[in-house]
């Protein structure tokens, strides 16, 4: 059998990563590996250990120590931390604001990298996060950049938080994406910045199905 192929998709937050990637992996029969939920465990972890957000020394040593497992279930799958179920725990509003501060950690991105890495290694993962065509996957068959207004992508973050029973505002949320993508790309250490060979799709205004249409014809035309 001929080795399933890697897809890599990066772009700022809310831009629809997570949810093209999830309908693109089930698909193509790929599995889908969400690297920010990673550094979200790590976060998750830091907040209730009370860990200083400016201690790169002790935040490197936590990321080092800390057990995460991706264990699939029906949906996707569940992320454990030290073997304790944090699959919703890490998408609270307390988790976004620290998590790109935990991200700008050049020695918490090598533990992370080195873990996706042997994840992707036989191939056949979709895996969405800031570096992963240009750092973590830069051998890809298929790479992708999303991006979105940012009025746009406050609006679905607003949605989603809305079904997960969180109330807040869009004032909020564009603040709160804004000064996350800044960190993110302004980092020294691997930042948000679009792989040469990756193809730029602007979902502004489209739907999630004509995101996935756009890639999935890409694909075809693409790989051989
Ligand atoms: O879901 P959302 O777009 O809000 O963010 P995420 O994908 O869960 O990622 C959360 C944060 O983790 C990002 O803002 C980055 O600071 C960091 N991250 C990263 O540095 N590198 C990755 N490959 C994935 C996430």
């Amino acid at each position: 059998m001929s080795r399933k192929i890697n897809i890599a998709i990066d772009g700022p937050a809310g831009a629809g990563k997570s949810t093209v990637a999830k309908i693109l992996a089930k698909k193509m029969g790929l599995m889908y590996i969400d690297t920010g939920s990673m550094y979200r465990a790590v976060t998750w972890k830091a907040l209730k250990l009370n860990c200083g957000f400016d201690d790169a020394e002790e935040l490197a040593r936590l990321s080092a120590v800390t057990s995460i497992e991706l264990v699939p279930d029906e949906e996707n799958y569940r992320i454990l931390v030290d073997g304790i179920d944090v699959t919703s725990e890490i998408r609270k509003p307390e988790v976004s604001q620290h998590v790109s501060l935990v991200a700008r950690i050049p020695e918490v991105r090598e533990n992370m990298r080195r873990q996706q890495q042997t994840m992707a290694a036989p191939g056949g993962v979709v895996m969405d996060g800031r570096d992963i065509g240009t750092k973590v996957l830069p051998n890809a068959e298929v790479k992708f950049f999303l991006t979105a207004s940012i009025e746009e992508r406050a609006r679905r973050r607003q949605e989603e938080l809305k079904e997960r029973g969180y109330n807040i505002s869009l004032e909020k949320l564009k603040n709160e994406i804004s000064k996350r993508d800044y960190m993110d790309k302004n980092r020294q250490t691997d930042p948000l910045v679009q792989a040469e060979d990756a193809i730029l799709i602007d979902t502004t205004g489209l739907t999630v199905q004509q995101v996935v249409d756009k890639m999935v014809a890409y694909i075809n035309k693409s790989v051989k």
